[in-house]
């Protein structure tokens, strides 16, 4: 059985591709059940429709947090959603929005990717502020999402080199190549085996 997924964007929707073209060519076992979008501009909704996948877009603007996750909920239900996905979706989900994804240890059901090696570079401009920063090794995380921003149990990380001679351009685009390979990859972990944690991973961060 295919795990069924939402993925939630807000912009260009590069990861969304990757992972829709991860299933179609069958090197992922899930279902897109439905892309979310707090932009009903975000042109990562016009790639979904393009491919069939049915979209919910619902600005945050004039809403409360909590109406606007409540509705994003609501519209969930008739899924059954197995894991939430994030892929450049920029709002922070609330506790009270996680725990409609809770498992039986108590991990929340929602996946993020971040373009840094965490905890290195939290926020909204990670490969900008390593290139500033002058790392030489940077990379990609993927990782359960918990109560804090941009942090919670870690699934997998691959690093990527900055070249001397690297833009902010070159080296964003070389971690984002790493993004688009990474992503996919490890969903079909998940699809196989469920979310394994190590016990040394399971200590929280
Ligand atoms: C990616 O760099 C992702 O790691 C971060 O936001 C960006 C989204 O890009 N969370 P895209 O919309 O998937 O192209």
């Amino acid at each position: 059985m295919p795990i069924k997924i939402a993925i939630f964007v807000s912009g260009r929707g590069s990861n969304l591709n990757a992972i829709i073209q991860a299933v179609e060519d069958g090197r992922l076992n899930a279902s897109i059940e439905v892309v979310v979008s707090n932009d009903p501009d975000a042109p990562a909704l016009d790639l979904a429709s393009r491919h069939d996948i049915k979209t919910f877009a619902l600005s945050h603007k004039t809403l409360k947090r909590r109406e606007h996750e409540d509705k994003i909920l609501e519209h969930l239900r008739q899924y059954q959603i197995d894991y939430v996905v994030l892929a450049g979706y920029m709002r922070v989900l609330s506790p009270h929005f996680l725990k409609a994804f809770h498992d039986d240890r108590g991990y929340f059901k929602v996946i993020n990717i971040h373009p840094s090696l965490l905890p290195a570079f939290p926020g909204t401009h990670a490969y900008r502020d390593a290139f500033e920063y002058g790392v030489k090794v940077s990379g990609v995380t993927v990782h359960l999402v918990d109560e804090k921003v941009d942090h919670g149990p870690i699934l997998a990380q691959e690093p990527f080199p900055r070249f001397p001679d690297d833009t902010l351009e070159s080296f964003s685009a070389r971690g984002l190549s790493v993004e688009h390979a990474l992503y996919p990859a490890v969903l079909e972990q998940i699809a196989r085996s469920g979310i394994k944690l190590t016990a040394k991973e399971t200590a929280r961060p």
